[in-house]
């Protein structure tokens, strides 16, 4: 079964049964809560950003850059990352779409948000944000990136095993609106995130949970923690 480990905000780690390293939304030095530094991501073989925010780019390039991870986004932010920044390795995707790559399928999914690219000064690079839907080791995983609740979630029905969705509030769902994409999803177990990074989007997850209920099992993780499937 695939490991999942939260860094804090909205950054995971998945690692595969074969070892194979994801690494998702990747804002580490910069993030007060975050339990390892860029330097700290040793193997990593894919780096993935749902959208161009700098607290989800973060300390990816510089990281792809090390390890020569495949950057895996949006086509607008795989064109900025080859283009500007210099990565020579990445597959764009765009919302709807997915690959099977040799660790997995990877699908972009909507989200309803900002579009920007942090470190564009060009304007040129602006983009949707997404979200990614992972499924590897007969595992599948819903990161929701940054969004509003939004209907098209009702189409992740009986799809997801654990999905892991932002419960901020502020600039994203908060915890009422993430309780109702918990019923639309129906996934087996969440994972709260974009939380208590910044006095904006203090949250109590356990609250959170206990919001939740019977509908699925909630996996509050400190950043540093595994949930194992
Ligand atoms: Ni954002
Ligand atoms: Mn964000």
């Amino acid at each position: 079964m695939p490991k999942l480990t939260f860094h804090g905000h909205s950054c995971f780690t998945l690692v595969a049964d074969d070892g194979t390293v994801v690494l998702i939304d990747p804002f580490l030095s910069g993030n007060p809560l975050a339990d390892i530094g860029p330097d700290a991501v040793g193997k990593c073989e894919y780096v993935l950003f749902t959208h161009g925010h700098g607290d989800h780019i973060g300390d990816g390039f510089e990281i792809a850059k090390n390890t020569g991870a495949q950057v895996i986004s949006t086509f607008e932010i795989v064109a900025f990352a080859q283009q500007v920044i210099g990565i020579e390795n990445a597959h764009p995707l765009h919302i709807g779409g997915g690959y099977n790559f040799p660790v997995g399928y990877i699908k972009m999914t909507p989200a309803l948000h900002g579009g920007a690219v942090e470190g564009d000064e060009s304007g040129c690079y602006t983009t949707v944000p997404g979200g990614f839907l992972i499924t590897l080791d007969n595992c599948t995983v819903y990161h929701a990136g940054d969004t509003a609740l939004i209907a098209d979630m009702e189409l992740l029905k009986g799809k997801v095993d654990v999905a892991c969705l932002p419960i901020g509030d502020n600039f994203t769902m908060g915890p009422e609106d993430a309780v109702r994409a918990v019923e639309m999803i129906e996934p087996k177990t969440v994972i709260p995130m974009h939380y208590n990074t910044f006095d904006v989007i203090k949250q109590d997850p356990n609250e959170f949970a206990r919001m939740v209920g019977s509908r699925a099992r909630v996996a509050v993780l400190e950043p540093g923690q595994s949930y194992d499937f």
